[in-house]
């Protein structure tokens, strides 16, 4: 099986918090598909749409790109990559669809809970441990902290201040059983975030465009249903 420039390709998250709800949701619009744990593509059998699963950090590349014609990911994996392409060059272009109703969370600062803190500027001359360099760079850079260096590491953040690889974490929260499960303490929320659903530049094939154009009603449909 492979990626066919006739059908709509979405790009969803394999594996992860958005997955299920993901699937979840295309389904619920009235696509089905036949889905096998391993493998990265899905057609679906009602309709010329296919699903592209893969990583999230690979989604906004891919629709900015025009690899994928749709992509479903979270604000804060969206918006670092666009930070991260604008800073390298690469086109950052993507048209927001829809505010999908799940996978909220925020993306805070937080100290072990024996640190002092009292204000964000508590985090000058220190290091911060996080996968999202660029959304939190901005937000320090707008708040006046200066001379903050980041480690950049895509997992187990939370353990690097255990580790004696930074001062503070800068991680997505959503219960907070993680944070709370290393000693940390949240200081600071610097970006909320939720799934959306967002099109590649360009324009989409007629046919595409028939296929969203009955995608976006059925969507709207089901979350106003939900609410
Ligand atoms: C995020 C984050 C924390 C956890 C926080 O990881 O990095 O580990 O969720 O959630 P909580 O507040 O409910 O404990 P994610 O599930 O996205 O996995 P990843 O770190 O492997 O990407
Ligand atoms: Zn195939
Ligand atoms: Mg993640």
């Amino acid at each position: 099986s492979s990626l066919s420039s006739s059908r709509l390709t979405i790009a969803i998250q394999k594996s992860g918090r958005l997955s299920r709800e993901s699937i979840d949701l295309l389904k619920a619009c009235g696509f089905k598909f036949s889905l096998h744990e391993s493998r990265l593509l899905a057609h679906s059998t009602s309709h010329p749409v296919d699903l592209l699963r893969v990583r999230d950090d690979d989604i906004p590349g891919l629709v900015m790109d025009g690899v994928v014609d749709l992509g479903l990911v979270g604000e804060n994996v969206l918006e670092e990559a666009r930070l991260e392409r604008l800073a390298t060059d690469f086109p950052a272009v993507f048209t927001k669809l829809r505010n999908l109703d799940f996978g909220q969370c925020r993306l805070s600062i937080a100290v072990p809970k024996e640190a002092s803190y009292d204000t964000l500027q508590s985090l000058e001359g220190k290091r911060i441990a996080t996968t999202y360099p660029h959304l939190l760079q901005r937000y320090l850079k707008n708040a006046g902290v200066k001379n903050v260096s980041t480690a950049m590491l895509t997992g187990s953040v939370e353990v690097a201040p255990r580790a004696g690889l930074a001062d503070a974490i800068c991680d997505l929260v959503s219960t907070g059983a993680t944070l709370e499960a290393n000693g940390l303490v949240e200081k600071d929320v610097i970006f909320r975030s939720q799934a959306q659903l967002i099109q590649r530049p360009g324009e989409l094939s007629s046919e595409k465009q028939a296929l969203l154009d009955q995608l976006l009603p059925r969507l709207d449909g089901v979350q106003l249903a939900r609410e």
